[in-house]
C-alpha cells in the first residue's frame, strides 16, 4: 500500500526485518471464535477447502467479536468543569450519545495520575485518577452509567514505562530497595573527548526523537527511555516489575472494567547486551535524518521473544477474572511492525496472548489508494492470521491523522462501510462517526512531544495534535466542547460549525446517520458472519459481498474515482445475485435512497460515493 500520509514516530518506522514465519499453535479461541473465523473467510481447515457457507449451527460470537468499540481520547471529548480539559464527568454526560451511536464498549485512553508530559502516557500512579480527568468515584459512576446501558469500559494499560515522577523511579534514581532495578540503567561508555563526561551505552534512539538515554546526576546512571526522557522504560527482567503491574491488572479488573488496550507491546523488552542497531536501509532516501527514530532498524528494542510471555501472563489473568463470571475480559494490544511479528501477539495454544493485536493496515489508506491497495490490505489481515485468530478493523487513533484527511472527507462513509462491514471487531477513533478532519494547530499551538522535539521546520511530520483536537459537538463556543470563553488546551478546528454531532443528528442525511445505520446492520447474521468475497472491478471500484447460506447476501461497493463510476457486480459476483438489489445504507453523496432498487448490473456511483446493497427486497 501507499505509505501513510504523514510518518508518525510509530507508525512510520522502517521495520526490523522480520524473523521467519511462527508456526504457531491455534490458541484455545472458543469455539465460536473458530467457526466464526472460518465463516469469515478465515480458513481454519486449510487453503484449498475455503466452504465458508457450510457451517450448519452457528456458534454464538463472543460480546466483543461483534463489538464496535469507541476509542475516546479523554483531553478532548467533553470538558464538564471548565478547564478546557476533558475529563471523566464529561464523558458520563455523554453516555446517551454513546449508546445512540451503538457503540459496544468504550476504551478510554490513559486516565491515570500523569504530569502530562505525553498526556497521560506517563503515568505516576497506575491505580489512581488524575485530577484532570477526576477521581476514583468520577471514574465508579462512569462505569455505572456505561453498564447500566450495556456498553464495556476497556482502559488503556501502559506497561512500557512510567512517569519520571512515579515513586518506584524517585527511589530507583537513589537506590532504594526494592526499585533500584525497576528501571534499565547503565553505565555509559567514558567520552574519549571530555574524561569527566560520560557517553550513552549504546546508538538507541528515542520514538519521540534523540537518544534512548538520557543520564541521571543523582543515580550516575543512564536510564532507558524508549518515548520521552520523562517515560523511563520499566525493566521486565525483574520479576517484581512483573508481579507490580500484574497487580495493576488486578485493582481495576476488580474495580470493574470489562477489559484493556495494552500500550506500546513492542518496546516491552530489550536486548540485555545493549548492543547497538544497525541503520534502516532506505530511511536516508526516505528523508529520515540521522536521529531521528527510523533512522534505525530496531532489532534490539522492539518485538523482542520474551514479549510473548509478558503478555500471555497478562492474558492468564484477564482468563481468570472472566471465568469468575462467564464474561470475557478483552486484550487488545497495541503493535505497529511487520504483519508476522504483529500476528505472533495472538499467542498460541499453549500460552495465549491477545484476542486480537490491533490490524494497523487501514491506516495507510490515502488519497493514492486504489482498490487493488484496499483489497491487499484486507487480504493481508485475513490470510495470515493464525488458527483461531480473529479479524479487526480501525481506521484512525490519537496517533494517526485522521483517516478523514488522508483519504479526504467525500470518502469518510465508504471507509466506515469498510471497518464496520469487513468480518471482525471495528476499532473506531472518536469523530470517525462524523467525519472529523484533523484540525489545524500551528507551531505555536503545538504541544506533542515528539512535534515539539522535531522543532518549527519539522513539526507537522510528528506532532499528533492534529488529530486530537477537541471533539465537536456542536456549532456553539468551542464546539460544545468546553464552555465559552474557556480556552480548550488544543484549538477547535474551524469546521465545528458544520460538522459537528448535533447537526448531524437533525439531519437525516449526515455521515452520523450513516455510520448508526452501520452498526445497527451489524447486528445482522450476514454482517456477523457472512463469507467475505471482495472484488476490485477496477483500480477505482471496489466492492465485497458478504454472504451467508440461507439468509440476504450485503453487498458494499466504493468508487474511489474523482468522477462517476458503474459497477457489473453481476460480472463481479457471478448471475446467482437477482436482477434487481435494495439500497440499504447509501453514503450521503450518493445520490440514492434507502429502500431504492438497482440494476445489479449497473450500480451507478458518483465519484467517491458509496453504498450498501442487499440481496432482500426491503
Ligand atoms: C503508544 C500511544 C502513544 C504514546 C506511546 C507512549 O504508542 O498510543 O500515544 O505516546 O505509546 O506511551
Ligand atoms: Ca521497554
Amino acid at each position: 500500500m501507499a505509505a501513510p500520509a504523514r510518518a508518525r514516530p510509530d507508525a512510520g518506522d522502517a521495520p526490523a526485518p522480520a524473523p521467519a514465519p511462527g508456526a504457531a499453535e491455534p490458541p484455545p479461541a472458543t469455539e465460536g471464535a473458530t467457526a466464526a473465523a472460518a465463516a469469515a473467510g478465515n480458513d481454519t481447515t486449510g487453503p484449498d477447502q475455503k466452504q465458508p457457507q457450510e457451517q450448519a449451527e452457528p456458534q454464538e460470537l463472543d460480546w466483543w467479536q461483534t463489538a464496535v468499540i469507541y476509542q475516546i481520547y479523554p483531553r478532548s471529548f467533553k470538558d464538564s468543569n471548565g478547564d478546557g480539559i476533558g475529563d471523566l464527568n464529561g464523558i458520563t454526560e455523554k453516555v446517551d450519545f454513546l449508546k445512540e451511536l451503538g457503540v459496544d464498549a468504550v476504551w478510554l485512553s490513559p486516565i491515570f495520575k500523569s504530569p502530562m508530559v505525553d498526556f497521560g502516557y506517563d503515568i505516576s500512579d497506575f491505580t489512581d485518577v488524575d485530577p484532570v480527568f477526576g477521581t476514583l468515584q468520577d471514574f465508579d459512576r462512569l462505569l455505572e452509567k456505561l453498564h447500566s446501558v450495556d456498553i464495556r469500559l476497556l482502559l488503556d494499560f501502559v506497561p512500557n514505562h512510567s512517569s519520571d515522577r512515579h515513586p518506584w523511579f524517585e527511589q530507583s534514581v537513589r537506590r532504594v530497595q526494592p526499585y533500584a532495578d525497576y528501571y534499565v540503567w547503565a553505565d555509559g561508555r567514558p567520552d574519549p573527548r571530555n574524561p569527566k563526561r560520560r557517553l550513552p551505552p549504546n546508538n538507541w534512539l528515542s520514538v519521540f526523537g534523540g537518544p534512548a538515554w538520557t543520564w541521571h546526576p543523582v543515580r550516575g546512571q543512564f536510564y532507558l527511555h524508549q518515548f520521552a526522557a520523562a517515560q523511563p522504560d520499566l525493566n521486565y527482567t525483574n520479576p517484581s516489575v512483573t508481579k507490580d503491574m500484574e497487580a495493576v491488572l488486578q485493582f481495576w479488573l476488580e474495580r470493574g472494567v470489562d477489559g484493556f488496550r495494552v500500550d506500546a507491546v513492542p518496546y516491552l523488552v530489550e536486548d540485555e547486551l545493549l548492543r547497538d542497531e544497525e541503520p534502516a536501509p532506505g530511511a536516508e532516501a526516505e528523508g529520515v535524518l540521522p536521529g531521528e527514530h527510523a533512522s534505525l532498524a530496531h532489532t534490539r528494542t522492539q518485538h523482542l521473544p520474551a514479549t510473548r510471555a509478558l503478555l500471555a501472563a497478562w492474558r492468564a489473568r484477564l482468563d481468570a477474572h472472566s471465568r469468575t463470571d462467564g464474561r470475557t475480559r478483552l486484550m487488545m494490544v497495541e503493535a505497529y511492525g511487520e504483519r508476522e511479528q504483529v500476528m505472533r501477539y495472538f499467542g498460541d495454544s499453549a500460552a495465549p496472548g491477545a484476542h486480537f493485536p490491533f490490524n494497523f493496515a487501514l491506516l495507510a489508506a490515502n488519497n493514492a489508494t486504489t482498490s487493488h491497495d484496499l483489497r491487499d490490505a484486507v487480504d493481508q489481515w485475513m490470510d495470515n492470521m493464525p488458527p483461531g485468530g480473529w479479524p479487526n478493523w480501525l481506521l484512525g487513533n490519537h496517533d494517526q491523522p485522521r483517516v478523514a484527511t488522508r483519504v479526504g472527507p467525500e470518502l469518510a462513509d465508504a471507509m466506515n462501510m469498510l471497518s464496520l462491514l469487513l468480518p471482525g471487531t471495528a476499532v473506531v477513533y472518536m469523530g470517525e462517526e462524523l467525519g472529523m478532519e484533523d484540525g489545524p494547530v500551528a507551531w505555536e499551538q503545538t504541544v506533542d512531544p515528539p512535534g515539539r522535539n522535531a522543532g518549527p521546520q519539522r513539526f507537522a511530520k510528528f506532532s499528533r495534535d492534529p488529530e486530537r483536537t477537541p471533539f465537536q459537538w456542536d456549532d456553539s463556543a468551542n464546539a460544545g466542547f468546553a464552555p465559552a470563553g474557556v480556552r480548550p488546551w488544543l484549538p477547535v478546528a474551524p469546521s465545528y460549525r458544520t460538522v459537528n454531532a448535533e447537526i448531524q443528528a437533525r439531519f437525516p442525511v449526515s455521515h452520523l446517520q450513516v455510520f448508526r445505520r452501520l452498526v445497527k446492520l451489524r447486528g445482522s447474521p450476514v454482517a456477523q458472519r457472512g463469507a467475505l468475497n471482495l472484488q476490485t472491478p477496477s483500480a477505482s471500484l471496489l466492492a465485497f459481498a458478504r454472504e451467508l447460506a440461507g439468509v440476504e447476501t450485503l453487498l458494499v461497493v466504493i468508487n474511489l474515482a474523482p468522477e462517476d463510476a458503474m459497477a457489473d457486480l453481476v460480472t463481479s459476483f457471478g448471475g446467482e445475485l437477482p436482477e434487481f438489489l435494495s439500497v440499504v445504507i447509501p453514503s450521503i453523496n450518493s445520490g440514492l435512497r434507502i429502500g431504492q432498487q438497482v440494476l445489479s448490473k449497473e450500480v451507478k456511483l458518483p465519484s467517491k460515493a458509496s453504498v450498501v446493497l442487499s440481496t432482500k427486497k426491503p
